[in-house]
């Protein structure tokens, strides 16, 4: 049967070997083509050699995860050929590197083998580095992946090398391509044909978040580099200097959040970006962001933990630091985006909110969605609302941290005349100066928390996904929803009665929405990757709700049959 709509491509060899450069071709290629793409790659911490992977969905419809398993796997060594046999499953195709690779596959039955000399091709052309691109000339050839939208990408990849080495990458397609057509095409697997491109782009989780934080009106950007974030920094240092903005990079994670909160008091939209082991060393500044009402924005792209752990890896396990990872009682308002979109949408909704609340505001991305390549319409800046800092008008006596109704106190940029004020991460009173009284202390907390406590309810907080009553309720967040939504929708097409609540704000927690909605639901399952079941403790902690927590930890995300079989298990 062919399968065009939706095609599964795994590329997969040694780090080093080009495979991500194959990958990424492959998916601009086809979004160039008009179709929808979804990547979703992991390798390793190593810049040379060990297992890397890169797999491409490709669609006509939206596709909202990498899906379950591939339907092709193109394998350029024998590790990855011995790593996936497993998944070569009736119906799947393997295109590899024989003769002359350093594998001899056996290729199951069922199973669509098509070897192509890979290797052997690209050193008779003398540039054995171009064995990846024999490989994508064949992948083309066999599947029907847009010749002159994969030529286009490549050559603007690799004219930036050079053109000697352009010219071997171009020979190497058309050798590969050659060899592809050669062979007698025995499955039905082909990328559907290309359509009129509609107004997107393809982009990666990192640079959404980048280039969210430019829409945004950010103006100043410290950086310190760790993965998997750091692309966050290289988009914004690449764009801000044409923008009025500035980027400087610090000397740790510590000084990095010191320069935001520093920038930030002087009156400019600031923000940084980390992963977990960054953010572990920002929490006592975020307790002196939140003590001083300094709007702050920090992007946690959240990786396999704890300590220097699994750094290329993906997890979602820093929700509990990131909502109380400081001392003292100081709550912070903690987002978590979905896919790629949201990663643009969300980064201005965080940059408003600090700048609204006066307070510091994580993002939460994580290491699948960082690398993901997406199909996003491309955003129109007019339709994004940017929400300035409520600033100080000059009249009267200034008091910093005067109560207010809403208890948000005008901000006076140093410098304002009348509004000097001390800024400091001891407990003052409205003037800012410094005050030991038991009272001023209460009322203080009792602004800060109190300002952000009806965000709940009006920011869009979560996104229901079905109506009326369900046997399961699947409540997840981050990059999983993905995953479940495509389960719940298979799940109801087998007849099966579920429903999906996917929360955007994690803190504070929109508490009125999951009691609504565990109401409407008999079981209440949680997935979530990480070892503890950390949303799941939340919401017992929080709610009177008691889920079932489906947890996994292995540095890749859920599936959807993943979902779908554990959801029978429940019922
Ligand atoms: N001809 C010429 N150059 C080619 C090529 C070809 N046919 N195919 C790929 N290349 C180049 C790429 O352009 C890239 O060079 P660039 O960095 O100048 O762009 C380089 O070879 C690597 O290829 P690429 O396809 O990007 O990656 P890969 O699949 O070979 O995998 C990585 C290598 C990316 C996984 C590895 O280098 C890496 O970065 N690992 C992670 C390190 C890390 O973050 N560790 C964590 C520390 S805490």
């Amino acid at each position: 049967m062919s399968k065009e709509n939706d095609l599964i491509i795994r590329v997969a060899g040694e780090g080093g070997e080009g495979v991500v450069s194959t990958g990424d071709f492959i998916a601009a290629a086809s979004a160039r083509a008009g179709l929808e793409v979804y990547t979703f790659k992991t390798f390793p911490a190593e810049i040379k050699g060990g297992y890397c992977m890169y797999q491409i969905r490709v669609s006509s419809n939206r596709v909202y995860n990498q899906g379950d398993t591939f339907d092709v796997l193109c394998a350029l060594n024998g590790e990855a050929y011995e790593l996936n046999k497993h998944l070569l499953t009736p119906g799947t195709a393997i295109v590899y590197d024989y003769p002359g690779g350093d594998f001899d596959p056996v290729i199951p039955e069922g199973v669509h083998g098509y070897p192509v000399p890979m290797s052997q091709a690209a050193k008779d052309l003398g540039s054995y580095r171009s064995k990846n691109m024999v490989a994508m000339g064949a992948l083309s050839a066999l599947f029907n992946i847009n010749e002159e939208t994969l030529k286009q990408v490549l050559t603007k990849k690799f004219k930036k090398k050079g053109d000697e080495i352009l010219n071997f990458n171009l020979k190497a397609f058309d050798k590969g391509k050659e060899l592809g057509l050669a062979l007698k095409k025995s499955d039905s697997w082909r990328v559907a044909d290309a359509v009129t491109p509609k107004d997107v782009i393809v982009i990666s989780g990192n640079d959404a978040v980048g280039m969210g934080a430019l829409l945004g009106g950010l103006e100043f950007f410290s950086a310190y580099p760790i993965t998997p974030a750091t692309e966050i920094a290289k988009f914004v240092a690449t764009h801000i200097p044409k923008l009025t903005g500035t980027l400087v990079q610090a000397e740790d994670e510590i000084a990095s959040l010191a320069q935001v909160l520093g920038a930030s008091y002087a009156g400019r939209k600031a923000m940084t970006a980390t992963s977990g082991p960054g953010l572990s060393l920002m929490s006592e500044l975020l307790g002196m962001a939140f003590m001083g009402e300094i709007p702050t924005l920090v992007v946690d792209v959240q990786r396999g933990g704890p300590s220097t752990g699994l750094p290329t890896k993906h997890e979602q396990s820093d929700l509990f630091l990131a909502i109380h990872g400081t001392h003292g009682d100081a709550p912070r308002i903690v987002l978590s985006v979905e896919d790629v979109k949201d990663c643009i949408d969300m980064t201005v909704d965080a940059l408003n909110m600090a700048e609204q609340f006066q307070c510091p505001v994580i993002l939460l991305s994580d290491g699948s969605l960082a690398f993901s390549t997406q199909t996003v319409p491309a955003p129109k800046p007019e339709s994004y609302t940017i929400v300035n800092r409520k600033r100080w008008d000059g009249q009267g006596k200034y008091f910093r941290y005067a109560m207010t109704d809403d208890m948000i106190s005008p901000i006076a940029d140093p410098g304002t005349p009348g509004g000097e004020h001390i800024a400091t991460g001891l407990e003052h009173g409205a003037n800012g100066a410094p005050s030991w009284v038991p009272a001023n202390h209460e009322a203080m907390q009792r602004k800060r928390f109190g300002k952000i406590q009806g965000l709940a309810e009006s920011y869009k907080p979560v996104e229901i996904d079905g109506e009326g009553e369900a046997d399961v309720g699947i409540i997840t967040w981050g990059s999983t929803i993905g995953v479940v939504r495509e389960a719940v929708e298979r799940l109801r097409a087998e007849g099966i009665k579920v429903k999906g609540f996917y929360p955007k704000l994690m803190w504070p927690m929109p508490v009125a929405q999951y009691e609504a909605f565990a109401a409407t639901c008999k079981k209440i399952l949680v997935p979530e990757v990480n070892f503890q079941g950390q949303l799941s403790h939340f919401i017992r902690a929080e709610t009177s709700i008691r889920p079932i927590s489906y947890t996994i930890c292995g540095g890749l995300p859920f599936n959807p049959v993943m979902i779908i079989n554990k959801v029978k298990e429940v019922l």
